[in-house]
């Protein structure tokens, strides 16, 4: 499906964004393996979170009532059964990677499988370890790629230094330490987005950090406790960098999560000059939530991104790069590598398309250069199916010259339905 975008001038409203995409994959995952019966209240309705929810039905979880306040009835960590045909975690990298954990614990034999772009991306970080801690792996690319089959069960507890950013990496390790008897060490110097570990120790776990050192205790039983979705900031950070872009902009964005391993987006934009606000801080389930209000017309410059901040706003890099190109002299994103392992290689998907605009954005190996106040121009643009790339160009698209058609829309579904709907509203 295909968008044309006009230019606008403001962007206004009070708005609310779709629940949280990671907190909504563990909400799923961890009320099925706890005794007793869990609510949970604004998961968020995509095909991502979708495709969690039917791998674990496959694996005989039981969910009622609707999607806005889901009744889930716990296995308890012993009650799964095995799977009689394929799990599919779709487009789903969350899915599949928190579920091999989950299913390395399990003494069943299953599959996972995804689509044209999950089967591409790297699975051998998840798969290796958790071999180490007593699971059969295996499938493509030497075990490494997806269709992979599991025999999971008897784990033993792991001490482990994480090689890559990456919080499904560390999750997928969290969910298979359920099954071990002992302490599990995660060494995680990236400080990677922390959900897995809040939920654990919200439902009864013992986990601690201190510095980069998780310590996760078991054997434990997870307790039932009702379970509340904040919105997803990385959702809310498209609105937010238009809003911050429109000549006219003032948006309020209510109960959007602002757990401190993710808002790196609000410490770059300020850092740009942008006019944000964090108002109301509460908590659900020891996840901090906030409103956040955002006044535009500031003027916007250049800023440096590098390695260490990368984890703290790696889904926003995208949008962040547009911001980019209305911003007072360069942009320089380093240590971001990581990206050309997404939905798409974002790297390359993000010079080629904006490229089409007319803007300067150059290829790094592990990052982007982006020199802003260029000007860009309406162009044909497409979204090459990645679900950020299409909502980054619908940004872009709306302080372009002239209008821009972008191709491959429908993809917003992974994360974001009515984004365009919201975007039309918000927008003159
Ligand atoms: C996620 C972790 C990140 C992020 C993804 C969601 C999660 O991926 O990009 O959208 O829910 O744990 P990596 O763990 O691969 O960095």
């Amino acid at each position: 499906m295909d968008i044309t975008i006009e230019p606008c001038e403001k962007m206004l409203g009070q708005i609310r964004v779709p629940g949280d995409k990671s907190i909504s994959h563990r909400a799923l995952i961890f009320s099925s393996l706890v005794e007793g019966t869990v609510e949970i209240e604004g998961l968020l309705e995509a095909e991502d979170p979708l495709s969690t929810y039917k791998c674990l039905q496959g694996l005989g979880v039981e969910f009622n009532g609707d999607w806005n306040r889901l009744t889930v009835k716990g296995k308890g960590l012993r009650g799964l059964r095995e799977p009689d045909n394929f799990l599919d975690a779709g487009n789903s990298g969350t899915t599949a990677r928190l579920l091999l954990g989950l299913l390395a614990g399990q003494p069943f034999f299953s599959t996972l499988t995804g689509d044209n772009s999950l089967r591409k991306r790297p699975m051998g970080r998840v798969t290796e370890p958790l071999k180490e801690m007593g699971a059969f792996l295996d499938g493509r690319g030497g075990g490494t790629l997806l269709p992979l089959y599991v025999r999971g069960g008897n784990l033993a507890p792991l001490r482990y230094t994480l090689p890559v950013g990456s919080a499904q990496l560390k999750s997928a390790l969290l969910l298979a330490a359920l099954y071990t008897n002992g302490t599990t060490e995660i060494i995680d110097p990236f400080y990677s987005r922390d959900h897995t570990e809040r939920m654990i120790k919200y439902l009864g776990g013992r986990i601690k950090r201190d510095n980069e050192r998780i310590l996760f205790e078991t054997p434990l039983t997870l307790q039932a406790r009702e379970i509340q979705i904040p919105g997803d900031i990385s959702s809310a950070s498209f609105f937010l960098i238009a809003a911050a872009l429109a000549p006219r902009g003032e948006l309020l964005i209510e109960e959007v999560g602002i757990n401190p391993t993710r808002t790196g987006i609000l410490d770059v934009l300020k850092e740009m000059g942008a006019d944000v606000i964090i108002l109301n801080e509460r908590e659900y389930n020891y996840e901090p939530v906030a409103d956040l209000f955002i006044k535009g017309g500031a003027p916007l410059k250049g800023v440096e991104i590098n390695a260490a901040m990368i984890p703290r706003l790696v889904d926003e890099i995208p949008v962040l790069a547009v911001a980019a190109l209305f911003a007072e002299g360069e942009t320089v994103i380093k240590g971001a590598g990581e990206l050309r392992f997404k939905e798409t290689d974002r790297l390359n998907v993000l010079t080629l398309e904006l490229r089409k605009m007319g803007a300067f954005i150059e290829e790094l190996p592990d990052g982007l250069i982006i020199r802003g106040k260029s000007g860009i121009s309406g162009a044909c643009c497409s979204s090459q199916g990645d679900h950020r790339i299409a909502m980054s160009l619908a940004v872009a698209a709306l302080f372009a010259r002239g209008e821009t058609v972008i191709q491959g829309v429908e993809t917003v579904q992974i994360s974001f339905p009515g984004f365009f709907e919201l975007l039309k509203k918000t927008t003159s």
